[in-house]
């Protein structure tokens, strides 16, 4: 089974687990781009209204939403878990501007209209990062934003990879079994070199630390456009 089989494997256990549990899902205030309240927020993605936007593996469709009903972005949301997508449309099928799309991140990029803003709340290192941001660039409009972040450093502290090889990383489900998922967990310079070969600007790499020191996981955020 391919890494991308697998991944789509485990992201359906994770949505079909909180499912059958009943898990409340919070209505987002701001996007957490990494750990909730650290770091940037919505504001990095500058202003909203009346703008094409997609959330590429938007999981539950918490950020979605508010974008959605808090910054009348017209927003489209794609995440290939089928139990993800479900949990999203109970919870935000309702919210006028904002569609939900199950599908592969690639298919939906492929035949979209291009977007003024495209954002990936860590969701990037579960696909495979040439195609993924060659798709990107190729479905933003001229001066489009590309927003995405990204593990830097786990749980475990173990360094990222130089190389562009997906790497299996622990998914804790609360009240679960531990699930494998194989992430691209890759140095910042390996990130922006492949954004600028698919045909991105670089602007800014923001880390994003955990306010608890004794916990050392860490984020990248990187904002980019097409150049
Ligand atoms: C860590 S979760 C992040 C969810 C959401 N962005 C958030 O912040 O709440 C990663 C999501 O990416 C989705 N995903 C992984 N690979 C994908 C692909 N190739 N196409 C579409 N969605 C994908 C998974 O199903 C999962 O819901």
């Amino acid at each position: 089974m391919s890494a991308q089989q697998l991944n789509e494997q485990a992201w359906n256990a994770f949505g079909r687990h909180h499912l059958d549990s009943g898990t409340v899902l919070l209505d987002a205030v701001r996007i957490d781009w990494a750990l909730s309240a650290a770091g940037p927020g919505t504001e990095v993605l500058g202003p909203l209204e009346g703008r094409r936007v997609l959330d590429l593996g938007s999981g539950t469709g918490r950020h979605a939403a508010h974008l959605a009903r808090d910054h009348q972005a017209l927003v489209h949301a794609v995440d290939s878990s089928a139990w993800q997508h479900q949990r999203a449309v109970s919870a935000y099928g309702h919210l006028p501007g904002l569609h939900f799309h199950l599908a592969d991140a690639l298919d939906h990029l492929a035949s979209a209209e291009p977007y003024d803003v495209i954002y990936a709340v860590n969701s990037l290192p579960f696909m495979a990062p040439h195609e993924a941001l060659a798709a990107i660039a190729d479905a933003l409009a001229p001066g489009g934003l590309l927003a995405f972040s990204v593990l830097h450093t786990p749980s475990d502290r173990r360094p990222p990879s130089t190389t562009v090889t997906p790497r299996p990383e622990t998914l804790r489900l609360r009240g679960g079994e531990d699930l494998t998922v194989h992430m691209y967990v890759l140095t910042s310079q390996l990130w922006e070199d492949l954004a600028v070969e698919a045909g991105l600007r670089v602007n800014e790499v923001i880390t994003i630390e955990s306010p608890d020191d004794s916990n050392p996981v860490s984020y990248r955020l990187f904002l980019t456009h097409r150049a």
